[in-house]
């Protein structure tokens, strides 16, 4: 079989790296803007996550899915998009992927707000089903914490993406946007080999449903893009990790929010029968965002291409669309 991560022929993609602690304001923000005009793929270094604690949450992580899997299924998945996906739980590209579903493991978490919130009982809020904390003592203080740092950090990238977008600096800090965003952070674990020739995939291709995505990994290679998904034959790149670097892709709420100037590019998972750990930290607006075509990226002749939509809409539709029903875990217990 062919074995994708000593494949001489594989292309490798280089891709603007936006430095945070660059004073050079202008600079970074051109780099972004041409990366998002691009294919909205980048790196994001000096972000100031500490690697020592990134190490320590990449433990954690795996210590959860090392588990048995019936400590994993106490905490499965909930209506709210919260908890463990196991194995073969969602298939992110149908067409493809015949028979099974992507061969990775997940847990969502995302934010918990009081119960006197009005977002309480809204699909992306709500509480998260922790594991026990006699299991894994310290865990959910890790991630806690790491959401948090990842929020200030997509913060501080939205910035430079209202900047790119010639609006207002904080144009994206006010509660019906980022103020109050939805944010689900995601430990994923894949296994096994990969073999796109029988529809095989880590994880199938697919664009992401948000704003935008910054992702962490364990240094193991496995993710590619295609910066033209309608080529054909599709061509593949590998996006090689950077130590202590986000990988930070925008996603389809943005593509359409920005009229289409913005991308959200088509990204799979090859696996190479190395274990490998990620962190996807997905950051969409305020559920009741009203995602429409942006001020600065309309006029007379680039009319909006896409009909507003409300941010949870979206959101719900696309998760129905690419995970198993929750029905078919009851009917086995
Ligand atoms: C995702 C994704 C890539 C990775 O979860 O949407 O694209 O490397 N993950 O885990
Ligand atoms: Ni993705």
């Amino acid at each position: 079989m062919e074995n994708h991560t000593k494949d001489s022929t594989m292309k490798v993609s280089s891709l603007n790296c936006i430095d945070l602690a660059n004073d050079d304001l202008y600079h970074s923000v051109a780099s972004l803007k041409q990366a998002s005009l691009d294919c909205g793929f980048f790196y994001v270094i000096n972000h100031g996550i500490n690697e020592e604690f990134m190490e320590d949450v990449f433990e954690q992580s795996k210590k959860f899915f090392a588990l048995p899997l019936e400590e994993k299924m106490k905490v499965l998945r909930n209506e709210k998009h919260r908890g463990y996906t196991p194995v073969l739980d969602e298939k992110l590209d149908p067409k493809n992927q015949v028979n099974v579903g992507d061969h990775k493991e997940g847990y969502y978490i995302g934010i918990e707000v009081p119960k006197d919130d009005p977002h309480w009982d809204k699909p992306f809020y709500g509480p998260n089903p922790w594991p026990d904390a006699d299991v894994l003592p310290g865990w959910r203080e890790t991630m806690e914490k790491y959401h948090q740092e990842a929020l200030r950090v997509s913060m501080a990238i939205g910035k430079l993406l209202a900047l790119a977008l010639d609006l207002d600096v904080k144009y994206f800090d006010r509660t019906e946007m980022l103020g109050k965003p939805i944010a689900t952070m995601r430990l994923l674990r894949y296994q096994g080999i990969s073999d796109p020739s029988k529809g095989i995939y880590a994880c199938g291709a697919h664009s992401d449903f948000g704003m935008m995505t910054l992702l962490a990994t364990d240094g193991v290679m496995g993710l590619q893009i295609c910066k033209d998904k309608n080529a054909t034959p599709q061509k593949w790149e590998y996006v090689p990790p950077i130590k202590g670097a986000f990988i930070v892709n925008l996603g389809d709420m943005l593509e359409r929010w920005s009229n289409g100037f913005f991308k959200s590019t088509l990204h799979r998972v090859l696996g190479n029968g190395q274990e490998r750990y990620s962190i996807p930290f997905f950051v969409e607006p305020n559920h009741d965002c009203l995602v429409e075509c942006l001020p600065t990226c309309k006029s007379e002749s680039d009319l909006p291409k896409y009909p507003p939509i409300k941010c949870s809409t979206y959101l719900t539709q696309r998760y129905e669309e690419t995970h198993a029903k929750l029905s078919i875990y009851h009917q086995q217990t």
